[in-house]
């Protein structure tokens, strides 16, 4: 990014408006807008669009006449294609801005509050990703139209990728509850895992086993904040530290664009890699493997096929089937 985008915004000054069950004109910006009242509309939405598209091949065309915007600052294969499917299978329409540093008046200087003023005047909703953690909530405080955060910066948030992550643990293993876990990769420049801990600390009874090298851990606010939520979050640093039989393991990839030291990256980036042996070592017969993707090699190929692994499955499906929900739900609309 040039320095003339670069945004001046203080995450922690900005209150969250909470969701606390309606939906309808809020902006998605964090787990944090969460309780799980809301969560559980979320997902009692997404169970039935999943119903009516497995057995009818189509869903009502509810968002006919809507077009949401899909503002991508930052490269995306399923969060933007997913969103861009949803939008479609309910009728929607969709303007796509790929790299709008580039394509966009961004590359005339325009400043980012007035591009999203500008998709504001042509569309009901904006799906923003950015590179600047606090971009979403700048962007929802100059938007009158909700913004849905698609992940804003390496210690910010992924919300969407929570509700599917969470949807996809409460569908494999029936509950949200007491659940033991495995998070292991890039803790510190991951936004998935941030969101995904702040739903899972909704829950009683959780337990998170955090895998990472030393330089890779949560920041210690994070942890700290985590942690006074009543989620237990034990960190470890061995492959043998994995506990045996978790109900589900959360894989990450080490996040390249996010190092201003390419050695360092290079020294980090294959610490942990899940092979069929690590898994026959030390999952259970039920733990399901998940990763929110892009896999680059932490995980092995020859785990694909194993029918725990539901990161090229389940998972990445249920990602559209979350966000047909969550638009629906976002756009007032009854189904
Ligand atoms: C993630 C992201 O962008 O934070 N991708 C995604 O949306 N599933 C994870 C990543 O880039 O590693």
């Amino acid at each position: 990014m040039s320095r003339s985008e670069l945004l001046s915004v203080d995450p922690t000054e900005q209150s969250l408006e909470k969701i606390n069950g309606t939906f309808a004109g809020h902006d998605i910006l964090s787990l944090d807008q969460f309780d799980r009242t809301s969560l559980d509309k979320v997902f009692a939405r997404t169970q039935s669009v999943k119903e009516t598209l497995e057995q009818d091949g189509l869903h009502p065309q509810t968002l006919q006449g809507n077009i949401v915007t899909l503002l991508f600052y930052e490269p995306s294969s399923r969060t933007r294609g997913s969103f861009d499917a949803a939008t479609k299978r309910m009728g929607g329409n969709t303007i796509v801005v790929e790299n709008p540093q580039q394509f966009s008046s961004a590359a005339k200087g325009e400043s980012f509050k007035d591009t999203i003023r500008t998709f504001e005047n042509y569309s009901d909703v904006i799906v923003l990703r950015h590179p600047q953690t606090g971009s979403a909530q700048i962007a929802a405080d100059a938007a009158k139209i909700p913004i849905i955060n698609a992940g804003d910066g390496g210690s910010g948030e992924h919300p969407t990728q929570a509700l599917l992550d969470l949807f996809t643990i409460r569908e494999k293993r029936t509950s949200l509850e007491n659940m033991t876990g495995v998070v292991a990769g890039d803790l510190v420049n991951g936004r998935t895992v941030k969101s995904l801990i702040r739903g899972l600390a909704l829950y009683p009874g959780n337990t998170l086993y955090l895998l990472s090298p030393e330089q890779l851990k949560l920041s210690r606010d994070d942890l700290n904040d985590f942690t006074k939520r009543g989620i237990k979050l034990i960190e470890i640093g061995r492959e043998d530290e994995i506990p045996q039989n978790a109900d589900f393991w959360y894989w990450t990839r080490v996040q390249k664009e996010r190092f201003s030291n390419p050695n360092e990256y290079e020294t980090l980036k294959n610490s942990f890699v899940l092979t069929r042996e690590l898994l026959n070592r030390y999952g259970g017969e039920n733990t399901i493997i998940m990763h929110p993707l892009p896999r680059v090699e932490e995980i092995s190929e020859d785990v694909d096929d194993d029918s725990r692994a539901v990161y090229l499955r389940s998972q990445m499906k249920n990602g559209m089937y979350v966000r047909m929900a969550l638009l629906g739900l976002v756009l007032g609309k009854k189904i």
